[in-house]
Order: structure tokens, then C-alpha cells, then sequence
């Protein structure tokens, strides 16, 4: 009886500050994902402290100079100026703050196991100087079972339990860099604690600054609706890239084929094909939930060969890009070769796990001499070389252009003008009929 007495005091003085925004909130990684929720827990008020072990990051956000493309400086500057928000390399600030979201990378490792190592190691830091009362979610993407397998035990001291003296949920991180219409604020935000009062605090949370939340009935189903939905789209990619490759084979425009079955008001969902999967999310997040399932005994085949077709398709753009050549009457070898895009996907700067740096790489070891334009990435650095970005109009000079990243910037119109040969793997120039266009 005592002890629930203390359980709804630690709970409810923590739920006040909340409420009341009092609420000191902490966000560890200050990235794609953690910077823009910085900044929208500071729009509702709150003072945030973001903590990264960069310190140029911290720097960055503390003179209010965003690095993050769907953060301007001009929304970040004020809150820092206003006292709303601020960065630091230290740890030490984890001892004055109520909330702490966590949004660490979550890499594979070359055997496609996860690299746990920035969890670990951000959750040693907080759990130094961890004190009672505190409200933790891991945002990052893992596999099911990390939160309490993982986190828990780490952040549990003696004495202390979950539930009662301090709060743990999962909540998974959907932002879509680059999405003008869905950002932090407006996505429903899922969230499931290690028990229903820790699940509570997190949806109080997150209702104070974002537009929806979901609450889950545990940590596991949370951490296992990210990588549904993330299986979910990569899985469907390798089914239209499979697609793509007989349509190819049989000499029928795969892209007409979606479109037109787009038009079926139920029951289909048009997914694209291109030159491969990119990004930190949908080329990673299946091989967590693969890994783990092995552990469980089951294979997750459909995983695997997704992950197989998706991979085989910058080889499949090269190959394509080879055969117009040789159709041209050029060999590969010695040929000038101009990749549009270097992105992983349209109007953003990321180049993580981007296929674009596969398809140079191709190209570079079949002889070709590679260069690209991207208004996003200014230079590409790969296996002991670096590419500097060219203007737009390096692919008149080039035997043969490759749109690898459909950016809305580039002139279409001018490229098909001044190009000799075009391979299109978005779809960049629909409806423009040339014999000089190859499309995927
Ligand atoms: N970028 C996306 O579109 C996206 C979308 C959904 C989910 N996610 C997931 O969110 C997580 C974060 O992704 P991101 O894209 O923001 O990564 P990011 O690399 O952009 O940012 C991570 C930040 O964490 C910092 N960091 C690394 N180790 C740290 C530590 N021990 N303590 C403090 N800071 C540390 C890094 O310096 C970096 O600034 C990943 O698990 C990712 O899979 C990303």
C-alpha cells in the first residue's frame, strides 16, 4: 500500500511538469531525428537541452546555424535565442532533466548484424547520472525486445523499479526527411512503455507538442510497428524492382504498367522501381527484425530476398547504361559517364546508403570516368577517391547521363536538350518520347 502511495507521487509530480511544460526535456543525438524534435517540443515551450557527442553539432545548434535540411536556421535560431533551446557535448546536463528521448544511430554491421553501440553507450552515459523520476524513450530503430532487453537492465539501479520510480517506453521515429506535408509535429506518433503507467507518461509527452499519439500496449509491439512498416515498404520495393526487371526482359514500360494500375481504387498501393534502396531506414530496419527472428528459429524469407533484388539493382542500372553504350556503338571502357543525383532520394543532402555511390563505383570499375551533379552534395568521397560536383551542364560533354536521384531542381527540359544518352531509373522524364532515353 505505501509503495503505491510513493508510485502515484513519483508519477504524478512527473506528469505535472509535463503538463504544466515545466518539464526540463533532454534529446539525445541531435540528427535527422532528434534535431526536429528538439525543436518541436521548444515550439510548445518546453526547455530542451539536446546532448551530442559532437561537439561541432552542439556548437551549430547553439549559434542557431541548422544542418539539418527540414530545420531552417531561421525557425531553430529564435528558440535557441529565446532561451527555449540548447546543445552540449556534455552528459553532466542529463542530471537536470525530467525527460530523455533517445535518437542514437542504429547501424548494421558489415555481417548485417545490429550495431547496438551508440544505445549502449548513450544509456551508460545517462545511466551515470540517472536519478528518480525520469521519464526515458528510445527512438531510435531496433529490433524488438531492445528496450527491455537492452535498456531496461542498464537504467534499473538497485532499489529502483520501472513503472514507479521512473518511466521507459519505445517510440518509433517516422520522419520522412524532405516531406513537405508530413514532418515530426503531424505524424501520429506510436508509443508503448515497459508498463501502462510508462506508457501514459510517453503519451502525455508527446501529446504536448505533437498533433497524434497512439499508444501501444508494450515496447515490443512498438519497436515491431516500425520495422512492420518499414518491411512493409521495402518489401513491396523489391516486388516492383523484380517487376521492373521483366518488364524490362519483355519490352514493356514498367512505369505505364503502375500508373495504370494505380487507378484501382482499392486494394493496390503504387510502390516505384529505381536504382536500388537508400537511406538509413528501409535498406536497414528488416535485417534487425531478420536477426532476431533467426535467434527465434524462423527465417524471415521474404526479407531476404527483397534485400536480395533490391541489392542487385545498381547492376542492373550499369548494365543498362553498358547496353545503350554498346548500342551507341561505345564500349563502357573509357567512356564519359554523368550521374544525375547522388541523394539517396529526391531534394534532400543525405548520401547514406545511397545507390548512387554503388552505381559510381560500378561504372568506375568497368572503366567508365564518372562525374555527377547534385545540388545537395557538394562532394562525394568513396574507397580512396573524391568526386566534386559539376554544374548541370557537364552532361553535354558526357557519351552517357544516368538520373540516379530525381531532384525537382534539375532542368529536365535542358538536360534531354544537351544529352546524347539518357538511362532514367525514376522516371524523371515522363512523357517525354526520345529514341536518346532508356528507361528503367
Ligand atoms: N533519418 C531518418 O529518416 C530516420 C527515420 C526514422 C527513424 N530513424 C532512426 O532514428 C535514429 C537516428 O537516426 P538519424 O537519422 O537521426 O541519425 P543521425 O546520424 O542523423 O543522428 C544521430 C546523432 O546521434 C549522435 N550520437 C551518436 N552517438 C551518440 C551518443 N552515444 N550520445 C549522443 N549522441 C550520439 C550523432 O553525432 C548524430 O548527431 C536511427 O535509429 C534511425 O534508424 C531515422
Amino acid at each position: 500500500m505505501g509503495c503505491q502511495i510513493e508510485a502515484a507521487t513519483v508519477a504524478d509530480v512527473l506528469a505535472e511538469k509535463i503538463r504544466s511544460r515545466r518539464a526540463r526535456v533532454g534529446i539525445v543525438g541531435l540528427g535527422y531525428v532528434g534535431l526536429p524534435l528538439a525543436v518541436e517540443f521548444a515550439k510548445a515551450g518546453f526547455s530542451v537541452t539536446g546532448i551530442d557527442v559532437s561537439e561541432e553539432k552542439a556548437r551549430r545548434v547553439n549559434a542557431g546555424d541548422s544542418y539539418v535540411g527540414d530545420i531552417p536556421s531561421a525557425t531553430l535560431g529564435p528558440l535557441v535565442d529565446a532561451g527555449k533551446l540548447r546543445a552540449t557535448a556534455d552528459f553532466d546536463a542529463v542530471k537536470e532533466l525530467d525527460t530523455i528521448n533517445i535518437c542514437v544511430p542504429t547501424p548494421l554491421r558489415k555481417t548485417k548484424d545490429p550495431d547496438m553501440s551508440f544505445i549502449v553507450s548513450a544509456c551508460q552515459e545517462i545511466a551515470r547520472r540517472f536519478h528518480p523520476g525520469m521519464l526515458i524513450i528510445l527512438e531510435s530503430t531496433t529490433y524488438p525486445g531492445t528496450t527491455e532487453e537492452v535498456v531496461r537492465p542498464m537504467l534499473t539501479q538497485p532499489g529502483v523499479e520501472v513503472g514507479r520510480d521512473f518511466f521507459l517506453c519505445f517510440s518509433p521515429e517516422r520522419v520522412d526527411p524532405g516531406n513537405p506535408k508530413f514532418q515530426t509535429a503531424n505524424i501520429p506518433k506510436v508509443v508503448g512503455g515497459c508498463t501502462p503507467v510508462c506508457t501514459e507518461m510517453g503519451r502525455l509527452f508527446y501529446s504536448q507538442a505533437l498533433e497524434r499519439v497512439v499508444p501501444v500496449s508494450s515496447t515490443q509491439v512498438a519497436e515491431m510497428v516500425k520495422l512492420l512498416e518499414n518491411t512493409f515498404r521495402m518489401i513491396n520495393i523489391g516486388l516492383v524492382n523484380e517487376m521492373a526487371l521483366m518488364c524490362g526482359r519483355m519490352g514493356i514500360n514498367v512505369w505505364e504498367v503502375i500508373d495504370a494500375a494505380a487507378t484501382k481504387p482499392f486494394g493496390f498501393m503504387p510502390f516505384y522501381p529505381g536504382p536500388g534502396l537508400g537511406g538509413h531506414c528501409i535498406p536497414i530496419d528488416p535485417f534487425y527484425l531478420s536477426w532476431k527472428t533467426k535467434q527465434a528459429g524462423i527465417e524471415a524469407r521474404f526479407i531476404e530476398l527483397a534485400g536480395y533484388i533490391n541489392g542487385q539493382m545498381p547492376h542492373f542500372v550499369v548494365d543498362k547504361v553498358q547496353n545503350a553504350l554498346n548500342d551507341a556503338g561505345k564500349p563502357v571502357k573509357g567512356s564519359r559517364i554523368h550521374v544525375m543525383g547522388v541523394a539517396y532520394k529526391r531534394d534532400i543532402e543525405d548520401l547514406r546508403e545511397s545507390p548512387a555511390l554503388d552505381v559510381i563505383l560500378l561504372l568506375r570499375q568497368r572503366g567508365a570516368l564518372v562525374t555527377y551533379s547534385d545540388p545537395y552534395v557538394p562532394t562525394v568521397r568513396l574507397d580512396g577517391f573524391e568526386l566534386a560536383a559539376c554544374p548541370e551542364e557537364a552532361a553535354s560533354i558526357a557519351d552517357c547521363v544516368v538520373i540516379v536521384t530525381d531532384h525537382t531542381a534539375f532542368d529536365y527540359g535542358a538536360l534531354v536538350d544537351r544529352s546524347r544518352l539518357i538511362v532514367d531509373t525514376r522516371n524523371a522524364l515522363k512523357g517525354i518520347v526520345s529514341d536518346r532515353i532508356v528507361r528503367l
